[in-house]
């Protein structure tokens, strides 16, 4: 298991290459094996879930050739032959639970375990579960799997509406859907980027898919899909992580390249009113701090409202903004394990329910913390980079499964990451 090794504080200067979006690459490759031939997927971020997926993927009898000097990804599903996905992995990363799409609509059967909790609670699947079976899908659960089978060949469809919004359960149903279903429409649908990217890349594949982006998402049946190729979209969370890390240091000048500045959302939004001077331009989003951080207090919203994936990065900014500001979690309620680490910093928050109080603006100083989940570490990473002396980031395993290269990316431009074998 590796640590971090941060030196603090150093000011971040220069320019950060933005890599591919996890959350869209997910999807995009489950989507492959609903083709007969091969599908590339350019700007594939070389992540531990991608990696994960890979070998969900293999169990199948796929092939996939990842060829990572060119972040690019090949999958052909043409020897797609045992529609499974077992508990040992997708135990290791949720969304390995697309298979449950994928193989529905590749195969007309699978049996994919149930992805069991996670670091911040139980996260369920009923959603995902019960629009299958308003589509027309046979669904039982054996001894912790998911089995479903389909009686014809085409199933009715029908409508559900996923109440709440679920990520998730959109992409899992639109895979099952598109060439199984005669018509399927699902409401209050999630409208982030890596639905429409997924939907958008499902029909030049030969789906007819419409209303992607939008809170209605109508599939109908298409017999055969084929392979192409493809490019990931840029991850937005990494790229609202960066805006935040530059944003931390007052002496920062930062330039993110590689950026799709219109799937922020709202996000830009709250990050103008902390009154950090920045600037998009096309594909480049410079961040230039002149002063103090105001304190800006966000709820989490699902898109195109500010993220949870960015909620523990905000508080931890806020531990530098001059005031007191909140931080409301209003998809997931106890994602909060960054707070008694960023406490050991000597920030001043606390928690109440789903809500974060920040006291700024302290001092951070260095000390030996651990990471309970991806952006919870990159969190305290971000605050050990503004703390004067030495901090330990324990467990960053969580980091290499949603951050591509970080510690390289930072040390580019002036931060002191050593990654060190924790005993
Ligand atoms: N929900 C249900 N039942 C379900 C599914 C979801 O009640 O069957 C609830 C959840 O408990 C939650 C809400 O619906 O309260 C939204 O969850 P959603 O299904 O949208 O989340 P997800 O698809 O499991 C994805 C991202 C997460 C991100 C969330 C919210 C991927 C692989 N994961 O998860 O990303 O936090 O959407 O935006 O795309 C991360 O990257 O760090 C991460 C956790």
């Amino acid at each position: 298991m590796d640590k971090f090794i941060i030196e603090g504080p150093t000011p971040l200067k220069g320019v950060i290459p933005i890599s591919g979006s996890k959350n869209a690459a997910l999807p995009l490759m489950a989507a492959s094996l609903l083709a007969e031939t091969p599908t590339t997927i350019n700007l594939t971020p070389r992540l531990k879930d991608i990696y994960t997926f890979n070998n969900v993927i293999r169990v199948t009898g796929t092939e996939v050739e990842f060829k990572e000097d060119q972040n690019q990804l090949v999958i052909d599903p043409s020897k797609l032959n045992f529609p499974e996905a077992p508990y040992d992995l997708v135990r290791r990363m949720r969304a390995s639970f697309y298979m449950l799409g994928a193989l529905i609509g590749r195969a007309g059967e699978a049996k994919v375990s149930l992805p069991g909790g996670c670091a911040w609670g139980p996260r369920p699947v009923d959603l995902h579960l019960k629009g299958f079976e308003a589509m027309g899908i046979n669904i039982s659960l054996e001894e912790g799997y998911v089995i479903a089978s389909v009686d014809n060949e085409t199933v009715e469809g029908g409508e559900f509406t996923l109440e709440p919004s679920s990520v998730g359960a959109t992409i899992n149903l639109v895979l099952g859907a598109v060439k199984k279903a005669k018509k399927f429409v699902i409401k209050n649908a999630a409208k982030e980027p890596d639905v429409v990217l997924l939907c958008n890349t499902l029909n030049k594949m030969g789906a007819n898919i419409k209303g992607a982006g939008t809170g209605t998402i109508t599939v109908k049946k298409v017999d055969k899909l084929h392979g192409i190729e493809v490019s990931n979209d840029p991850d937005r969370i990494e790229t609202g992580t960066l805006m935040i890390a530059a944003a931390m240091h007052p002496e920062s000048d930062v330039t993110l390249t590689g950026c799709k500045p219109e799937h922020l959302g709202t996000f830009p939004d709250s990050f103008k009113k902390i009154g950090v001077h920045f600037e998009i331009n096309g594909s480049e989003i410079s961040i230039t701090p002149n002063g103090g951080i105001n304190p800006v207090s966000i709820e989490t919203e699902i898109y195109p409202g500010f993220p949870t994936d960015l909620q523990a990065q905000w508080a931890t900014l806020m531990t530098q903004a001059e005031g007191t500001s909140t931080v409301t979690d209003n998809i997931y309620y106890d994602r909060f394990s960054y707070v008694p680490e960023l406490r050991r910093l000597g920030a001043d928050l606390s928690v109440d329910k789903n809500k974060v109080t920040i006291n700024g603006k302290n001092q951070l100083s260095g000390t030996s913390v651990m990471s309970t989940d991806l952006r919870a570490s990159v969190s305290l990473v971000m605050a050990a980079m503004v703390a004067k002396g030495k901090s330990d980031i324990l467990r960053v395993y969580h980091l290499d499964r949603g951050y591509e290269q970080l510690e390289k990316k930072l040390n580019a431009v002036g931060a002191s990451i050593t990654r060190t074998n924790q005993e």
